[in-house]
Formats: C-alpha cells, structure tokens, sequence
C-alpha cells in the first residue's frame, strides 16, 4: 500500500545512506553497475503477489487456477519464477509461447490466447501440448477443429465469450463491451452458436469459457457483473444444448497504485467478490461449482519493477515549468502517451531529502515524451538517479527501439543479490536484421 505521499511498495525502504534500496540493494549501485535505463525487478515482491492471489482465492473457493498473463511482463526468467510459484501461464504469441517453452514452463500449464491466431501458432499450441487454447471466433474454432483432427488429436478449449460490460477504465483497454473486435458475443447469438458447434466436433473438447473485460480496474463491481453474466450464459447453454461446462475462466484486469493518490482493491477484496458472486450464481442456476480460473497480469508485476534513469538537463522555464530530461522515455515506458498513464518518482540518491521541486520529467527521443507531466522532486540534477516506480507491467513487454534507442537491461533483486536477467541491446543488435541490397553496395 502506498505509504503516504512516498509510494514505498514491496521491499523498496530508504537505506542507511539515503539512498533508494530494491531487495536489499542499493539502486545507486545497480544504476552504476548495470547501466541506466534499468529495469529492476523486486523478486519476494513478485512472488508475494502471485501468493497472495493463490492463497486468497483457495481460501474462498474450492478449485482455482491461477493464470500469469505473460503479455504484462514476460521474459524466460520471468516464467522461471511465475512457474515455481506454481501459477499457470497465459501467453498470446508464437514469441511469448517460444520463451515460455524455452524456460521449460510446463506446457501443460500454458494457455493460448489471441483474436487472430495464426495457423503456426495453433500448431505450435497442438504440438506442444499445451492446456487450454482460448478460441476467439467461430472460423477459428473450425480451424482449429481441422487442424487437431488432422493430428488424430483433440485438444482442450474455452470459447472467449464477450459478457458485454464496459468497465470503467481506459477506453484503450475496456474489452468487455459489445463493441469490440475480441471474442464471441453473447449478444449476437455467437457464443451460442460456438458451444453448440463445439459440441458436434471430434477436434476439440470445450472445458469452458473465458471473458476478460478490461484492465486497470479498480471497481470490483464489474467483475460480479461479469461472474453473473457468465454463470447464466453457461446455465442456458445447459438448458439448450445439454452440455455442462466445468471451468470459468475471468481473465485478467486488477489496477494497481501507479501514484499514491491510488487506491486499488487488495486482490484478497477481488477474491471475496468473485467468490461471493459465484457462490450466489451457481445457486440461483442450481449450477455445479466450477474451476474459477483468473489471468492477472498487471497486479502480479506491475508494482514489483521499477525503472531507474540517469537525470540530463534540468530546464527551468521561469514562470512555466522545470523540465527534467531521462536518459530513457517512449521507447522504455509508452504507456504515457498510448493511454495517458500517470507515474510517480523519487530522486534516488536523494530518496530521504523533502520533495519541493515540482517538476515535469521528459524522455529524450524526438518528440513530446512526457513520462511524468508533475511530480514533486528533491531538488534535481543533472546525474543523479531517478526511480520511476510500478513499470513491471506493460513498459518492457511494450518497449520498442525508436530512435533506435537499445532496449534497456533487467535485473532482479532479491535479498542483497541483482542478478541481470535481460542485458541490455547493444547497437550492434539494432543493426542485426538490417540488409543492405547489393545493388545499393
Ligand atoms: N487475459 C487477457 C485475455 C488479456 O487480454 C489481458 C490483458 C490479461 C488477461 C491481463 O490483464 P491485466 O491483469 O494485466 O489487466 N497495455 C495495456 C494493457 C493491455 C491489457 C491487455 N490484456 C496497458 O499498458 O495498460
């Protein structure tokens, strides 16, 4: 939970020296050793989310999986972790589903995810066996049906159902409405039309269905809604067609504290509403129990990475503003200006002196990258250290080369140890793809 105005979160304290320390590490050290920008990762942060999510939806329901959406942050060390936390994995690509694989994440724990699924995709899914493929339109449920009896195989799905709920989130990122390009409407008769189909196939085996109605939510109501919605769609299906579907899927969508003016629910409050909107749903449709089974991804990762930047010029601009310029921005951290996404942040080697610096803090890439447009600093300079906090989600699995900027390094931290987990781009690999024709030798 925040901590008043300093948004001290997991294992971040202010150290003996004043400084910013991450699991037991001094970040002015890690900034020095590995270069900045760096992505530091807070391991016994990472690993208490994912616990906290097992252990508080067990106590209140009694068969629960709990599915990393690896989209919000993947990388193979990441799937190291996720899976000794004994978490399911949820990816969406043939790169997310190569890196899990190649971190030995047990397949039979993965699920694949996608609006368009390409056919070496679905291949790679049947090939390697993986749990459930969340099929998203009716042509692809016919694909797939062709492709895994091609195989002599059957394999094991949800439909992804759209319940038709706008959350209240970003409008980038609200899914559970009619109006959007993902899944089967219940409103059109096609999620209908996708249990019965499945039903008469010998490819696959229908366990469930999945929705996933947005993220950064912070208004649990949405997710009962979706919860009733579902467990009466599968009742109906039920009366229909005869088929009783085992499993639940809710997606992902939990919003975490990016600023200390936000308030997210504790993922033990989601617990109890999803389990109370269960339990009260499968009674009224004297529906048996189903897995309920979640893909948080954000609140699993989102406030274990921080990103420290070197600070470069410091313009004042008398009577506008000061701007201070990070030696990172857009290409690191895109969510300010894909979704107007507020951040905190705290001059590191400075961490314990008063904020009374108002300042805006830019990238340096060629264009407007404001990260933060205010924040209250210790008084900035050009070379100190500046953590920006709740970057695991969405900055590293978003990052891009613009500018042809190197992607940064990541470390993890954990008791007094920072281990490099993706090393920085050199520019030799931003040059790796390119050709030269010959006729332009
Ligand atoms: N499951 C499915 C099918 C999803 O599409 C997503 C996220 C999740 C689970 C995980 O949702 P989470 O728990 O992280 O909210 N790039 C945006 C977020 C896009 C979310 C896409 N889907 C951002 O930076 O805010």
């Amino acid at each position: 939970m925040p901590d008043g105005e300093l948004m001290l979160l997991g294992t971040q304290r202010i150290n003996d020296a004043g400084h910013l320390d991450i699991g037991g590490c001094d970040v002015v050290d890690l900034a020095a050793e590995f270069g900045t920008p760096l992505y530091v990762v807070d391991e016994a942060h990472l690993r208490e989310c994912c616990r906290a999510y097992r252990d508080s939806f067990a106590a209140r329901l009694p068969k629960v999986n709990i599915c990393f959406a690896g989209k919000a942050l993947i990388t193979m060390a990441v799937c190291r972790l996720v899976a000794q936390e004994g978490l399911h994995l949820e990816v969406s690509s043939a790169g997310e589903l190569h890196t899990a694989l190649r971190a030995a994440f047990p397949p039979e724990r993965i699920v694949l995810h996608g609006n368009f699924k390409l056919d070496e995709e679905l291949a790679m899914a049947l090939d390697s066996g993986l749990s459930r493929i969340v099929v998203d339109s009716l042509s692809e449920l016919r694909r797939l049906d062709e492709m895994a009896q091609g195989r002599g195989a059957n394999v094991a799905i949800y439909l992804r159902v759209v319940p038709g709920i706008k959350p209240q989130t970003h409008s980038y990122i609200q899914t559970g409405q009619v109006d959007t390009k993902f899944g089967l409407h219940i409103s059109t008769g096609a999620a209908a039309e996708g249990v019965r189909l499945a039903q008469e196939m010998a490819g696959v085996t229908l366990r469930g269905l999945h929705c996933h109605i947005g993220s950064q939510m912070f208004e649990l109501d949405s997710f009962a809604r979706a919860v009733r919605i579902m467990v009466e769609f599968m009742a109906q299906m039920r009366d229909e067609f005869g088929v009783t579907l085992e499993e639940l899927n809710l997606g992902g969508g939990l919003g975490i504290a990016y600023t200390p003016e936000d308030a997210p629910p504790a993922i033990a409050e989601l617990a109890g509403v999803v389990a109370e909107a269960l339990e009260q749903a499968v009674a009224e449709h004297d529906y048996p129990m189903p897995v309920l089974a979640l893909e948080p991804g954000r609140s699993i990762v989102g406030t274990a990475g921080t990103t420290l930047y070197t600070v470069g010029p410091v313009k004042e601009i008398p009577g506008v503003r000061t701007y201070v310029a990070v030696d990172g921005g857009l290409s690191d951290n895109p969510r300010p200006a894909l979704y107007d996404a507020q951040y905190t942040a705290l001059v590191a080697n400075r961490a314990g002196e008063p904020r009374t610096m108002p300042v805006r803090v830019a990238g340096r890439h060629c264009e407007t990258d404001t990260l933060i447009e205010e924040v209250a600093l210790a008084p900035v300079r050009e070379g100190d250290i500046l953590a920006v906090f709740s970057t695991g989600a969405y900055n590293y699995s978003m990052a891009s080369n613009y500018n042809r900027f190197p992607r940064p390094a990541m470390v993890l931290v954990q008791d007094g140890q920072a281990d490099l987990i993706v090393r920085r781009e050199s520019l030799d690999d931003l040059v790796r793809q390119d050709i030269i024709p010959e006729r332009l030798r």
